[in-house]
């Protein structure tokens, strides 16, 4: 089987993160499905397209059960060839740029954080393990954070909270599904230039930078990098790990 044959689907494609994994996995030659809440999706996708390669954008709420489950009628037969799934989709919402403090914290956002971060990638991967079983070949790429490997001033407690449970969700899938030829992984990203770091307030990026061996935030593309990696064959016995890409900020 060859990579066009395994149809990639990208949560959260439509920018950041996203963009540049859907971009690397499509450069590998995959087709690739970008899913987005934005419309920005569309263009994204139709950009990758324009260097030659197949795409598809659809909206989707990764929280929503309904929409996920209506992806094998909406994607056709796209979704038979399914192979890569990466759930990126996510959100770290701030307060003027800082983290909400638990004290401070409404039910309401803490269950918003969790269903995006956590129960997406849950419903997407349920959606998905029929294929990759009967197909006994299958990536499951998890994009977590290094929030949930050590306390951040940077994101909320619920959002470190959603990133761990998507760690250990992650190791057990892959224990599910190891016998089926389908591996599950997670990357856990530091510090990398995106919409979502550029929304944190004055001063926050340039404390962490400090923390950094290597000198730099991360780009897109050094997180774009690894995802490829645990996608291709080349990780074949890799499964239930969880990758730091943060430039030695975080080391274990
Ligand atoms: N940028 C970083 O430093 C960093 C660090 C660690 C982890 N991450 C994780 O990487 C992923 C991508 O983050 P980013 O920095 O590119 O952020 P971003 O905000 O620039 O992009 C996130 C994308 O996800 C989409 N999205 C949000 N909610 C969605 C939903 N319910 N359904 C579908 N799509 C949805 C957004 O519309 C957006 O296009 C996130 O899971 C984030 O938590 C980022």
């Amino acid at each position: 089987m060859s990579n066009a044959d395994r149809v990639a689907l990208v949560t959260g494609a439509a920018r950041g993160l996203g963009a540049a994994i859907a971009r690397r996995l499509a450069s590998a030659g995959h087709p690739v499905v970008l899913a987005d809440v934005l419309d920005l999706v569309g263009e994204t996708a139709a950009s990758i397209a324009a260097d030659g390669q197949r795409t598809r954008a659809i909206r989707l709420d990764v929280a929503d059960e309904a929409a996920v489950g209506a992806l094998p009628e909406m994607l056709g037969e796209w979704w038979p060839n399914l192979g890569v799934l990466v759930n990126n989709a996510g959100i770290s919402p701030k307060v003027n740029g800082r983290k909400r403090m638990v004290e401070d914290t409404p039910l309401e956002e803490w269950r918003r954080v969790l269903d995006v971060n956590l129960t997406g990638p849950f419903l997407l991967s349920r959606a998905a393990i029929p294929v990759l079983k009967r197909r006994g070949w299958g990536r499951i790429v998890m994009v977590t954070s290094q929030a949930a490997r050590m306390p951040s001033s940077i994101t909320g407690a619920y959002y470190g909270a959603s990133k761990a449970g998507l760690i250990g969700f992650a190791r057990n899938l892959a224990a599910e599904l190891g016998p089926y030829g389908v591996t599950v992984n997670s990357v856990a990203p530091g510090r990398i230039r995106s919409d979502m770091v550029a929304g944190a307030a004055p001063g926050l990026n340039e404390a962490f930078l400090a923390r950094i061996p290597l000198g730099r935030l991360g780009e897109p593309e050094d997180v774009a990098e690894v995802v490829n990696f645990l996608a291709s064959d080349a990780a074949a016995y890799l499964t239930g790990a969880t990758v730091d890409v943060g430039g030695g900020s975080y080391m274990p």
